[in-house]
């Protein structure tokens, strides 16, 4: 799970498609494609969105995303378009960049949907990107 920060988006969803997989099975980790919160927690409202629907996600800690990570993981969902523009530009095969999707494809398929920023917002965007976010990856656990 990739977005710009790794302290708003990408961190729920983490922590929501973590909750919906049999983690013996499957891993799933998040980074950011900056590496302005390395080693942080993420946003106090990330994680007050998350514990209202009982999804903890406090322990995390922020991770920038390197070309390394295409090899660790089977699939790369990003965030919105510029995130996955970061992420191509790391890609160095067409095995790579065929792992790259973004994340709301699951529920608006070819429609380019962003899941929007809720950094400089308020607590609504965070309740909104949960909403969101949940819906994808109710998708993707199905399929894994
Ligand atoms: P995120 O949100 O990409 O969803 O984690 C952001 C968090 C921090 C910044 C930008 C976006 N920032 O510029 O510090």
């Amino acid at each position: 799970m990739v977005c710009l920060g790794n302290i708003c988006r990408s961190p729920l969803a983490e922590g929501i498609l973590t909750a919906k997989v049999n983690p013996t099975q499957v891993i799933v980790d998040s980074a950011g494609t900056g590496g302005w919160h390395v080693g942080e927690s993420p946003d106090p409202r990330s994680i007050a969105v998350g514990k209202t629907h009982g999804v903890a996600i406090s322990h995390q800690r922020g991770m920038q995303f390197k070309a390394a990570h295409f090899s660790l993981f089977d699939h790369i969902f990003v965030m919105d378009n510029s995130n996955k523009a970061d992420v191509l530009r790391l890609a160095q095969n067409d095995e790579d960049r065929k792992k790259v999707q973004l994340i709301l494809d699951e529920i608006f398929p070819g429609e380019n949907v962003d899941v929007p920023d809720p950094y400089y917002g308020g607590d609504q965007g965070f309740e909104n990107v949960y909403q969101m976010l949940d819906q994808a990856c109710e998708k993707i656990a199905a399929r894994l």
